[in-house]
Parts: structure tokens; C-alpha cells; sequence
């Protein structure tokens, strides 16, 4: 389950209802699937062969299909990322840049855990939102955020296009991060 932290004053959000709401007041979408529909196969599977990231997209076909028909999402496809992935280092790296892109940025997590450093209205500053199997989290459209993996260096997510030019980082300069 989700679980946010406000960096600037340390609060933290717990609870479904709790942290939906405070994600809807900053107009990130929050909702959650069933991870119950999971086969044992796709469980703790950081490694998807193709058959497996083809059945993980129908096990949630429905549900993706619901997302997509009301936020005008095209296309969807699955990342993995996990100490097997080939220069995950490198990859983290870029991730970990604070960035916008002009599409939201739509995750539902599967499996393992990341979390989404995202800014917050007004004067509120950047707050953590930890995300975990079963999360599904968009990160609204021009707002600066960046992404990294969690002690477990692993994650599994469905995410959702309108269009893959739509997902290009462009980096955001920030001087709390700089
Ligand atoms: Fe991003």
C-alpha cells in the first residue's frame, strides 16, 4: 500500500482512504488493483519472459482497459527492472534526475516497490510516495518528479500511453537538487 512522506516537514500518509484523498489534492491519480488475481508464476518474477509480460497484461486486461477508456491511454507494456537488468546502475541514474514530460505518467506496480519523489502544490515541496504490487499512481502531466527503486532494487509495472513520444524526460532544474 502507498505510503507518503512530505519532505519538507516529515509528515507521513498512511491508509488507502488517507493517501487517496491527499494524492487527489495534488491531482495524482491513485487507485488500486486486485493482487490477489496474480498466478503464483508472476509473483516475486523480476525476469518476465515474453509469455509472462503477456500474461501479466491479460491478467489485468480488463482493469487496464477501464484506465485506458477513461484517460485516453493507447498503448501499455510492462518494465522490469531488477539487479538482472543490464546497466540497471546507469538506468537508476537517469531516473533519479528530476524531470516533466507533456503525458502523465501512469504506473501500476505488480510487484517489488519504488517511489515516486514528486512536487507538490504550491509551497509544499517534493513529497515521497512509496509505491508497492498492487499501487497504481499517474504522475500528472509538466509537474517535476523522478523515480527510483526502494532497499529491494526491484520493480515490476504496467504503464499506460497516449502516445511514447509523450514519456520523453525533459530535465527540470531545481535547486533542491541541485
Ligand atoms: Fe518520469
Amino acid at each position: 500500500m502507498a505510503k507518503i512522506k512530505i519532505r519538507n516537514t516529515n509528515e507521513t500518509i498512511t491508509g488507502v482512504e488517507q493517501v487517496k484523498a491527499f494524492l487527489n489534492s495534488q491531482n495524482i491519480l491513485y487507485e488500486h488493483w486486485d493482487i490477489g488475481k496474480l498466478p503464483d508464476s508472476l509473483r516475486e518474477n523480476f525476469a518476465l519472459n515474453e509469455a509472462d509480460t503477456r500474461q501479466l497484461l491479460a491478467v489485468y486486461d480488463e482493469e487496464i482497459r477501464d484506465l485506458a477508456k477513461r484517460r485516453g491511454y493507447l498503448i501499455w507494456d510492462v518494465i522490469a527492472l531488477s539487479d538482472a537488468t543490464p546497466n540497471l546502475e546507469e538506468l537508476l541514474k537517469k531516473f533519479e534526475q528530476v524531470h516533466t514530460h507533456t503525458e502523465d505518467e501512469v504506473r501500476a506496480i505488480t510487484a517489488g516497490n519504488g517511489i515516486f519523489i514528486i512536487k507538490g502544490s504550491g509551497d509544499m515541496g517534493y513529497i515521497d510516495v512509496e509505491v508497492t504490487a498492487g499501487d497504481v499512481i499517474s504522475v500528472p502531466e509538466n509537474t517535476p518528479h523522478f523515480f527510483t527503486l526502494m532497499e529491494d532494487r526491484k520493480i515490476v509495472a504496467i504503464r499506460l500511453f497516449i502516445e511514447k513520444e509523450g514519456w520523453i524526460a525533459h530535465p527540470f532544474s531545481d535547486p533542491e537538487f541541485a
